[in-house]
Order: structure tokens, then C-alpha cells, then sequence
């Protein structure tokens, strides 16, 4: 695990950093028991990935997967900042506008995703006197926001807007699983799914929507169809991304390797389940995805997936109690079609 958070924590810790009664937003929050530092004042917590929400909210906050929209208005702005660097800058612009003058930007990163570089980003938008700490493999820098400058923080704010991607075809935001792009996995599994899908399905692990489009666009007999996501955002694409479908569509952001009660009896799912944690391959994540989707089916329902060819998914598909048809294995994945 990451400890970028402690590393970002730390200053308000040990107290070179004072929150007193002063109001801040933490974008990109996650749980650590050192948060208690920042609730002195008003805090607001932003997160768009739900597993870390449900971390946050068990641990008693209340966390939004909104940015604040009321610029100038913050004592401190915290960001634990992502590896993607669209995403990074666009989360730093929105931070540097909700301060008021002299308000205080506090960003942290892995060296590796950016920690080592953090000192350069703040300074091109205009942070002058900044300081910093090293600490966990990490970094935090901090500086009051005065002479903003406001062309870069534009910039960065328009390149990491929602835009449309792929010719137009669909919409999409740096920050997302492969936000610009068509996922080869998923682009072969399209290739295997039968067009005479029907009833009701869903998209376990949506993205911006590419197997979703897909599927609506070819099977016609859908009925009913659920987009389900842990990234906020890719939700809110999806949606927008077929919204020419006629069927019955429902939008959930959730954790799906918690069963979904709400999400029962399905005659499919198609799911492309992620398989890294971090940088770490990670099968426990697909393999909650399958025992998710094992119950939100009804028996005879079919489950059509792609997986890396070097995972164990057969074996995992079997112990979930599925008949695992493998379609296809070659370019690095397989195609698997099981049946509860
Ligand atoms: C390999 S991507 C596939 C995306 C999309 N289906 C496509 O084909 O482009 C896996 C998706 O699972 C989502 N995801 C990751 N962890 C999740 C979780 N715990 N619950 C639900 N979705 C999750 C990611 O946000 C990502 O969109």
C-alpha cells in the first residue's frame, strides 16, 4: 500500500502545518487514522474510486465524489495526487482555485508517480515559496497560493476535462482505465459475444462504456441493462456514452467485489474485471468480481469475460461454481463464456 497519505499527513501531525478552525478539502482522499489532523475546521473529503469512499465512510467522514465548486474559499487544499499527469494538473488547478489568497496547497506523491517532480508541477503554477518533506518513499510540498498563474491552471483544467475520444465516438476523462483508448481485452471479447444476448445483463467494471456501446448497439432484444463502475466518473461517461440506447439502463457506482444485492437475476454479464492493484498483479480482485457476478446471476445465466492468458481464471471460475467454456486464447488473453 501506498503511504503517500502519511507522507502528506505528516506536516499537519507534527504541527509545522496548523489547521486550527481554518476549512479544507482533501481531493483524492483516502483513509489513514493521521486524518484526524485535518478535521479541526470544516473538511471536505473528494473521492471518485467507491472502495476508498466506503473506507472513508466507515471510518465515520462523509466523502463526495465531487470537486468543490466554491473557488477561493479554502484555507488548505490536500491532494494525494494520481500517477496520471493529466489528471495530476487538473486536480492541482481545481485545488489552486478553491484557496483564497494565502491559502495553503498541500500535494503529496510516490517518488515514482511523481513525487520527485512535485516541486516543478506547483512552481509552474505559480507557487513560489514552497517546502518540503521526505518521507515513506514519498514526498509533500506545500505552498500559499498568491500569484496564481492563471493560463496554466486553464490549461490544465481543459486537458483534463471530459472530451470526446476514438473520433468522436465516445466521451472520456484523463484518469480513467484507458481513458483514450479501446482496450485490446476487451475489443477481442467484443468479437466472441453472442449478438443474441436478451433479457437482462450488465457490464461489470463498465469504463467509459466500450463493451456496453457494443453490446447495445449489436443485441437488440436487451431489456434491461446495468453499467457498474468504482470510478465515479467512468459511471457518468458510460452514461452519457449510451445514452442513444433505448433499453431500460441503470448506472451504479459501487465496489463490485462486494455482491450487489440490488443486481439479481441477470440472464448475462460481460466483464473485462481489473487485475492490478496498484502496480501489483492482483487476481483476488477478478476473482471477487466472478464470485459478484455468480450471484447477481440467475442459474443458467452466462458470464462472458476476458482475462490475461497468464491468470488462473479457469480454476477460479470453477471454484465459484460456474462451467467455465474457454472460446479462445491467443495475443495474451483468453475468452472464457461460463454458466452458473
Ligand atoms: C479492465 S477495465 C475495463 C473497462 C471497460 N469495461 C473497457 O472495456 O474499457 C476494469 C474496470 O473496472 C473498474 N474497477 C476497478 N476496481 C473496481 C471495483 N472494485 N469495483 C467495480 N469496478 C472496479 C475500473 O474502474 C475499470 O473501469
Amino acid at each position: 500500500m501506498s503511504l503517500a497519505v502519511e507522507t502528506l499527513l505528516h506536516p499537519f501531525g507534527n504541527g509545522v502545518l496548523d489547521i486550527n478552525d481554518g476549512k479544507t478539502a482533501f481531493l483524492n482522499a483516502v483513509y489513514h487514522p493521521d486524518i484526524s489532523a485535518l478535521k479541526g475546521g470544516d473538511l471536505y473529503l473528494q473521492q471518485y474510486f467507491a472502495p476508498s469512499c466506503n473506507e472513508l465512510v466507515q471510518a465515520g467522514f462523509s466523502v463526495s465524489p465531487d470537486i468543490p465548486s466554491k473557488y477561493k474559499s479554502y484555507d488548505f487544499v490536500c491532494i494525494l495526487l494520481p500517477k496520471n499527469m493529466v489528471e495530476a494538473r487538473y486536480l492541482m488547478a481545481h485545488g489552486s482555485r478553491l484557496l483564497r489568497a494565502g491559502g495553503v496547497l498541500v500535494c503529496a506523491a510516490d517518488n515514482k508517480a511523481g513525487g520527485t517532480r512535485l516541486k516543478k508541477l506547483m512552481q509552474k503554477f505559480g507557487f513560489d515559496d514552497l517546502y518540503d518533506d521526505a518521507r515513506n518513499k514519498a514526498r509533500v510540498v506545500w505552498g500559499i497560493a498568491n500569484n496564481l498563474d492563471e493560463a496554466e491552471l486553464n490549461a490544465a483544467i481543459l486537458a483534463g476535462e471530459e472530451k470526446p475520444v476514438l473520433g468522436a465516438e465516445f466521451i472520456s476523462q484523463a484518469g480513467i482505465f484507458g481513458w483514450d483508448k479501446i482496450d485490446k481485452g476487451s475489443q477481442i471479447l467484443s468479437k466472441y459475444i453472442s449478438s443474441d444476448l436478451k433479457g437482462k445483463g450488465a457490464d461489470f467494471g463498465c469504463g467509459y462504456g466500450y463493451l456496453s456501446d457494443f453490446i447495445l448497439s449489436h443485441c437488440k432484444k436487451i431489456k434491461q441493462f446495468y453499467c457498474i463502475d468504482a470510478d465515479y466518473r467512468a459511471v457518468e461517461l458510460c452514461r452519457k456514452n449510451i445514452s442513444k440506447y433505448e433499453c431500460k439502463k441503470e448506472f451504479l457506482w459501487c465496489d463490485l467485489t462486494k455482491p450487489q444485492d440490488k443486481v439479481a437475476n441477470l440472464d448475462f454479464i460481460v466483464m473485462n474485471p481489473p487485475f492490478h492493484n496498484g502496480k501489483k498483479t492482483d487476481i483476488s480482485i477478478g476473482q471477487s468480481f466472478i464470485e459478484s457476478a455468480h450471484k447477481s446471476l440467475r442459474r443458467g445465466g452466462h458470464l462472458w469475460m476476458v482475462a490475461n492468458a497468464h491468470l488462473p481464471y479457469e480454476e477460479i471460475l470453477k471454484q465459484s461454481s460456474f462451467e467455465c467454456n474457454k472460446l479462445h486464447e491467443g495475443q495474451g488473453f483468453k475468452i472464457f463464456c461460463a454458466v452458473k
